[in-house]
């Protein structure tokens, strides 16, 4: 199953992800989790992306790329995967397909722009794992403190208001021209749930359509062989 978690910050991709991860045994690869390891390290890349992701807006291609294709290439990949804030623009996207690399669905998350903000602030972050908790509508456990590893949580430096307003501007901009752009070529395969609600109730639809997605995926290849 390789899948494609489409979405303005905070829309619930992360958390979402973690769910349809673990339902189909997939790696969860986030290029912002990737950047972060890279900042966390002080790597040469994580040195040059820091200041560009603080501000909201999106780092280099050619960093993006180069991390994610290395990723992919890694053996868990071979039993699918879900990207989680890639592609965000269409050469991103042209960039998948001209690797040859197939993608089953797109599940887009929407939300309006006043709920992110909203969200955002009261975001709080496992850094380690990429885990992720909100102080009121998903807490942990003990506050502050991962659930799993007992380690301190953290907030993200772009969760601020006003860098929040940047990166829904880039997403506007620069990643939602995508939405129309897989509708058109893959309309079959292209899947919509509203962001707003519980948690388990958006993982339950989002399971649902992909179950309908695939459905029809296996009756055309059936059609196809038959
Ligand atoms: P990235 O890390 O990908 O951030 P993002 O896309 O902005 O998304 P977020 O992680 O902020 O939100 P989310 O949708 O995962 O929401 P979450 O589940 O956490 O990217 C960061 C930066 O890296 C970018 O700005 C860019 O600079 C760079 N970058 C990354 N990829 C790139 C690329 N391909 N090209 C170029 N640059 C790139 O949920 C948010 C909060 O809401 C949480 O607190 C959660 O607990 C809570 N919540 C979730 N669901 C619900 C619900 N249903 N009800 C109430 N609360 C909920």
């Amino acid at each position: 199953m390789q899948l494609i978690l489409l979405g303005a910050p905070g829309a619930g991709k992360g958390t979402q992800a973690e769910f349809i991860c673990k339902q189909f045994g997939i790696p969860k690869i986030s290029t912002g989790d990737m950047l972060r390891v890279e900042i966390a390290a002080r790597t040469p890349i994580g040195q040059k992306v820091q200041g560009i992701m603080a501000e909201g807006k999106l780092v280099p291609e050619e960093i993006v790329n180069s991390l994610l294709m290395a990723r992919l290439k890694l053996p868990d990949c071979k039993k699918g995967f879900l990207l989680d804030g890639y592609p965000r623009t269409i050469s991103q996207a042209e960039l998948l397909e001209t690797n040859g690399i197939l993608i089953d669905a797109i599940i887009e998350i929407y939300i309006s722009d006043e709920d992110i903000i909203k969200r955002l602030s009261g975001r709080r972050i496992h850094p380690q794992s990429g885990r992720t908790y909100h102080i009121i509508y998903q807490p942990p456990k003990n506050p502050e403190i991962d659930d799993i590893t007992q380690e301190p949580l953290i907030q993200r430096e772009d969760d601020k208001e006003e860098t929040v307003r940047m990166r829904l501007q880039v997403y506007h901009q620069q990643t939602e021209p995508l939405i129309a752009w897989y509708q058109k070529r893959s309309p079959n395969k292209y899947i919509q749930v509203e962001g707003e609600g519980a948690v388990n109730s958006i993982c339950d639809q989002i399971m649902q359509k992909l179950g309908s997605v695939m459905e029809k995926r296996d009756g055309d290849r059936h059609i196809n062989q038959g």
